[in-house]
């Protein structure tokens, strides 16, 4: 097959303007330090960053029919991923997030647009499902239309010997248990912990990899600055992130780490790997992209 797996993204292009300033309405104007435009959703992160360790992604996103749209297509194809499933929508905007940083905290303003508009009926029409032998979901609970399609797809692509693996990334409205339904049919689970104890309803890491692991093969817990943990036969096994990698490690934003983890770690189980090899993988990925805003520069470019 042409491509290596297939990713439906929640695109956006991200905005973010950093200073040490608070907005004021009543017209007040006032000066930022310094500006970002970037590629932004969590699939769009693990998809750029799994073509530029050599992967081919088949990437669905919906952009409108303006100027960010357009730079989002040039942005996706500068970093290798196709855009032969890229959809334009002439109905929305494209999706913009914009937030302002100061400090290391930061307010967010989100235009769904376009992000909202990516609906089971334009994903299925599109027929990317079926050009790859695995899938991965990130931001389920973002791109909540799309649980009616993983109802019926999930089985039928399961069935045709399909891998799937899911970063459901945070649940805006607290309804955790939105995923449980699917998760019998994902092969790989990688939540952060605080995801994991919420879908699972326990309220330590281990309880909550034992508890996922009875319904999903191999979990794979990440714990930020703590490294990660991998569930499997009931089993648990604790990777520290390498000193190597900690050394000399300058935080500028961790957005995204928890997607470049995904990216790599999936990127080394499809080839077959062990899965401490995977785990290795993905921390490089993720540690890459700390030092930088955003989760797109800095990742890993073997
Ligand atoms: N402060 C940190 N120091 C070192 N590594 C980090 C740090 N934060 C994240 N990482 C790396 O990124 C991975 C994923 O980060 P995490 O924050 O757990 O995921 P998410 O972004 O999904 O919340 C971790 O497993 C680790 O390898
Ligand atoms: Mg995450």
């Amino acid at each position: 097959m042409k491509y290596d797996l297939v990713t439906i993204a929640d695109l956006c292009i991200d905005i973010l303007f950093v200073g040490d300033v608070t907005p004021e309405y009543g017209q007040v104007e006032q000066f930022v330090a310094d500006y970002h435009v970037e590629l932004g959703g969590s699939a769009t992160i693990f998809a750029s960053q799994f073509a530029k360790m050599g992967g081919n992604p088949a990437f669905f996103g919906v952009i409108g029919n303006d100027i960010f749209g357009a730079m989002l297509s040039e942005k996706l194809k500068s970093n290798g991923v196709s855009t032969e499933f890229l959809t334009t929508d002439t109905q929305f905007k494209t999706a913009v997030g914009l937030g302002l940083a100061k400090g290391d905290d930061r307010a967010m303003l989100t235009y769904k647009g376009t992000m909202a508009d990516a609906t089971p009926e334009l994903v299925l029409k599109s027929g990317i499902l079926g050009s790859a032998k695995h899938l991965h979901i990130a931001s389920f609970y973002l791109m909540d239309q799309l649980n009616p399609l993983w109802q019926t797809e999930l089985p039928k692509l399961k069935a045709l010997g399909h891998t799937v693996s899911l970063d459901t990334n945070w649940c805006p409205d607290g309804s955790w248990e939105k995923v449980h339904s699917i998760l019998n049919h994902i092969d790989v689970f990688i939540p952060n912990e605080e995801e994991a104890l919420h879908i699972s309803g326990q309220s330590t890491c281990d309880e909550a990899g034992k508890w996922l692991n009875e319904k999903v093969k191999l979990v794979v817990i990440k714990r930020g600055a703590d490294g990660a943990r991998v569930y499997q036969n009931g089993t648990v096994v604790n990777h520290e992130v390498p000193a190597k990698l900690r050394a000399n490690l300058v935080i500028a934003d961790t957005t995204g780490a928890g997607d470049n983890f995904a990216s790599g770690f999936v990127y080394a189980w499809l080839k077959g790997r062990e899965i401490s090899e995977a785990v290795t993988l993905g921390m490089r990925c993720a540690t890459g992209s700390l030092a930088h805003i955003g989760g797109i520069q800095g990742q890993l470019k073997p």
